[in-house]
């Protein structure tokens, strides 16, 4: 029988139905081939018949890799993705021989400023809760470098022998997850045999990281959405539930007030007119005042000279109907131009932070003044509401905050993170409170605005 040659085989593998997937790991896979020749046969070349079955196993294995990886983007559950990637690679870089079980495959994703094992073979359960900087050894040669990088000696690393199984290990591959700037993380490999990764391999992984890091970008994209949409669907029902708090506790509670104070004004009628008529007197105050804070809560549902002229004066706008409606002072002091950069749905964004923040200070401090303050300097926006009223424990509000079945705490937070910003509370008892929202209006701000020790 013939033997098939480097063309012949490279002719089979671009047939495979796995197009993409074949092309980018089709150059890797023919070394891979072309190398299996010498291997295991005491430098002897093998029998023709030994030969053919050999590279017929060879080709059904690599055939297997090859659907394997293109099936990696057949999915967009992320968790699905991270276990795909780990089982594809260690099934493209095995031998089926006994020493395969001893690779130990790690997938670690950037989680805040730390990198955190997401899914991992062959780690001891406490590795799995290692947490790594990223700021020495083979990690942050990979990360700055954007690179593969071999490793001679895991259990040497500075940060990689954090891992108890890796103690044992001779050799390895970091391989970064990374798309320009974006850094999702690494896949890491290391086994006991100094020898383990062979040059086909390596070829093999770095191939199949590629593919990984765009399933991987899918499958993240997918997952955010989909936060995202529960995230929307919550804050609509949470709204609705505040919206029929508040008509609860306020016009209901005051249009039965009204009813009952008319029919007792009626009734004084025959008796006592002159009382009846100072009731009406007060009932149609009582009306007024009604009308009002219902005004008041349409103007907050939807304030159209947001939309029509901004937030500044949106935000005149409402010290002036919390005065009206209320009696509370609120003062507002606005650079010029400080949200001429700002679209108008983010200063929508900024409106709530105010209009909560406002509201907090005329219901609970009782203060005689609240200022909204808007600044700009550079690119950095500052929102802040301060008020001289009774002030409060901010840790210990925040610590039960689940039992209190209140929201506007969150909303301010939520708020300032819709918009990328960072929202400060500062307050203590008889000391008033200052509430203040950061906003970045550039890209390069707001990475500024988020690095760890950041003043403003
Ligand atoms: N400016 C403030 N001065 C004094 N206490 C405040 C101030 N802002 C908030 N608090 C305290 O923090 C608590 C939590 O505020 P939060 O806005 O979350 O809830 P709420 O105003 O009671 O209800 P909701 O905002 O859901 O209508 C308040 O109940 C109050 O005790
Ligand atoms: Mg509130």
């Amino acid at each position: 029988m013939a033997l098939p040659d480097v063309a012949q085989v490279a002719h089979i593998l671009a047939a495979l139905p796995a197009g993409l997937a074949a092309l980018a790991l089709g150059l890797p896979l023919l070394g891979f081939l072309g190398r299996t020749r010498s291997s295991g046969n005491g430098g002897r070349p093998p029998r023709p018949e030994a030969r053919v079955t050999e590279l017929e196993h060879e080709l059904e294995r690599l055939r297997t890799v090859i659907r394997q990886t293109a099936s990696l983007n057949a999915t967009l559950s992320y968790d699905r993705v991270l276990e795909r990637v780990l089982d594809v690679s260690a099934s493209a870089i095995s031998n089926g021989n006994p020493e395969d079980r001893q690779l130990i495959s790690v997938l670690l994703l950037v989680s805040g400023d730390c990198l955190e094992v997401a899914l991992a073979r062959g780690l001891t359960t406490a590795d799995q809760r290692v947490r790594l900087r990223g700021e020495s050894g083979a990690i942050e040669r990979a990360l700055t470098g954007g690179n593969l990088v071999e490793i001679d000696d895991p259990g040497k690393d500075p940060e990689l022998q954090q891992f108890a199984a890796m103690h044992q290990c001779r050799s390895g591959v970091c391989l970064p997850l990374v798309v320009g700037l974006e850094v999702y993380g690494l896949l890491l490999f290391v086994h006991p045999n100094p020898a383990f990764f062979s040059a086909d391999r390596v070829e093999l992984l770095e191939s199949i990281s590629q593919q990984a890091l765009v399933a991987l970008q899918n499958a993240k994209l997918y997952h955010d959405l989909q936060l995202e949409k529960e995230h929307l669907t919550e804050a609509q029902e949470e709204a609705r539930k505040k919206l029929a708090r508040d008509l609860h506790d306020g016009p209901t509670q005051s249009v039965g007030a009204i009813a009952m104070r008319v029919n007792f004004a009626r009734r004084l009628m025959e008796r006592d007119t002159k009382a009846a008529a100072d009731e009406l007197y007060k009932i149609e105050e009582l009306a007024r005042r009604t009308t009002k804070e219902i005004r008041q809560m349409l103007f907050t549902l939807r304030p159209l000279i947001l939309e029509t002229e901004g937030l500044v004066a949106a935000l005149r706008y409402l010290a002036g109907k919390m005065d009206d409606t209320h009696g509370q002072q609120v003062l507002v002091e606005a650079d010029a131009g400080a949200v001429d950069d700002l679209e108008i749905g983010k200063q929508g964004v900024l409106f709530y932070i105010a209009e909560e923040a406002v509201t907090n200070a005329r219901k609970h401090a009782k203060a005689t003044h609240i200022w909204v303050r808007l600044k700009r300097s550079g690119d950095l926006l500052t929102l802040e509401i301060q008020d001289n009223g009774a002030g409060f424990d901010v840790a210990q509000v925040a610590a039960n905050y689940e039992q209190r079945g209140s929201l506007g705490m969150i909303n301010l937070h939520e708020r300032a993170e819709m918009l990328n910003g960072l929202m400060r509370i500062d307050s203590a008892r008889g000391q008033g409170t200052r509430i203040l929202a950061l906003v970045p209006l550039t890209p390069e701000e707001a990475d500024r605005l988020h690095r760890p020790g950041f003043k403003a």
